[in-house]
Order: structure tokens, then sequence, then C-alpha cells
């Protein structure tokens, strides 16, 4: 039977979510992270999140939801780097020898340093209940224009080269590919023999013109 269309609603990730994103990226970016967390993955990746919801650094994270339920949740950073506080975070869940360990292999993965016209997204994921509903691509479209009115003019992300359904998402949401790159030991990592990065450009806000003050009354 064809899943009923949903209303996603997305809103800025809070505290309380912690437990529910680290979940959801664990199982829906599995791939990625068991390889580097085994199975300290869900609480690095709690404690990340609220890293980034702690302080003003340059992470935002949204989720979204349906019928109240969360069913998707992204990061975008805004820079200098992608994963500034990762090191110190994640020891701090699961001990250093594991959080060297994570660094190292995800290191892999990593984006590195972001230009000052980007804003780069990491972590989409999207419970297997809920997929094929749009939720992805609201995500999409709600860090597509938080950069647009941070005055950014380019969204990135990287995504294997074996991620159909990541890849299709993006073609659709107006992401270009722009690069790839092969990974030494990726199939044996994360299961994927390379990565692209994909891009889309932002059309600039347009700033609001003051309203004329109008005859009082
Ligand atoms: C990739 C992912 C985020 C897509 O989320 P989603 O909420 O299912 O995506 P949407 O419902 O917004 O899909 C929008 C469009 O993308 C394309 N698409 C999404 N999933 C697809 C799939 N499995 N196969 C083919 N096309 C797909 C379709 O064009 C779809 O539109 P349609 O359903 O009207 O045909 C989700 O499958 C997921 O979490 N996967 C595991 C984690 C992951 O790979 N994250 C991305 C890392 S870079």
């Amino acid at each position: 039977m064809p899943t009923p269309p949903a209303t996603v609603a997305v809103r800025a990730a809070a505290e309380d979510d912690a437990v529910a994103i680290a979940q959801l990226v664990a199982e829906a970016l599995g791939d990625k992270y068991r390889p580097a967390l085994g199975r300290g993955a869900e609480a690095a990746i709690a404690a990340l999140v609220r890293h980034d919801l702690a302080g003003p650094g340059a992470n935002r994270r949204w989720v979204a939801e349906i019928d109240g339920c969360v069913a998707g949740s992204v990061t975008m950073s805004l820079g200098p780097t992608a994963d500034e506080g990762f090191l110190s975070t994640v020891a701090g869940a699961v001990g250093w020898p594991r959080a060297i360990r994570a660094t190292l292999v995800l290191g892999v993965l990593a984006h590195g340093r972001l230009d000052a016209d980007e804003a780069y997204i990491d972590e989409l994921a999207v419970s297997g209940w809920a997929r094929r509903r749009g939720v992805g691509g609201a995500l999409l479209e709600t860090c597509a224009a938080a950069a647009a009115e941070e005055g950014r003019g380019r969204l990135t992300l990287w995504v294997t080269a074996g991620n159909a359904a990541g890849r299709a998402l993006y073609a659709g949401a107006g992401f270009r590919e722009r690069r790839r790159r092969r990974i030494i030991a990726g199939r044996l990592l994360f299961r994927a023999p390379g990565a692209i990065l994909m891009e889309r450009r932002l059309a600039p806000v347009e700033p609001v013109a003051p309203r004329a003050e109008g005859p009082a009354g």
C-alpha cells in the first residue's frame, strides 16, 4: 500500500532531542559511524549534538517531525572547519583511545576547511519508517534557506558513490557534482570505494525594504 503523504514540520534541534538524533544518525548512517566508533556511536553522536547546541558554535542542527515524532535530522556547518571540537567532545563520551581512532577513520571522509561563501551539510539522516515522505527534501530546503540568510552562496556535502538514495535526493534538490574522491580502504571501512562532493548554488537573499510610514489611524 502506498505511504500516505506526510506533513513534515522542521524545527531547530533542542538539547532534549540529543538522544533521538543520536539513535537516528547511528541507525541511518551506520556504515559511516560503526567502523569509527563501534557501539560507542550513539553516545558520541549525542555528545556532539549537545556540544553544538550548548554554545554559539558554527554548527546548526534541525530535526524534522511527522505527527510529533522525530523522523529526520541534519547538521549544517558554517566553518571555519566542519569538525570543530570533534576530538575532545567524542573523547568525553567514549574515551580518548576510541575518539582518536574515530578521528582517524572519519578523517578519511572529512571535508576540511570551508570557504567563506560556503555552508556544509553533514549527517542528513531519515528514519527508515519515514523515508520517501519528503523529510530529506524538507531538511535540505531548511539548510538552503538558512545558509542564504547567512549570506553564503554555496551549499556543499559529500555523498558516498554507492548511495543511490542520497544521490537521487541531492540531484533532485539542485545539487551538482563538483569532484570525486577515491577512498583507499573505503570499501573495507565504509562499503564505499569513493565519495562525491556535491554543491548547490544559492541565490542571495534580497534585503527587506523598509516599509513606508503610512498615515496614522
Ligand atoms: C537519503 C535520505 C536522507 C533520503 O531521505 P527521504 O526523506 O527518504 O527523501 P525524500 O522523501 O525527501 O525524497 C525526495 C526525492 O529524493 C529521491 N529519493 C529519495 N530516496 C530515494 C531512493 N531510495 N531511491 C531513489 N530515489 C530516492 C526521490 O526523487 C524522492 O522523491 P519521490 O519520493 O517523490 O520520488 C534517506 O534515505 C536516508 O536517511 N538514508 C540513509 C542516510 C543517508 O544516506 N544520508 C545521506 C548521507 S550523504
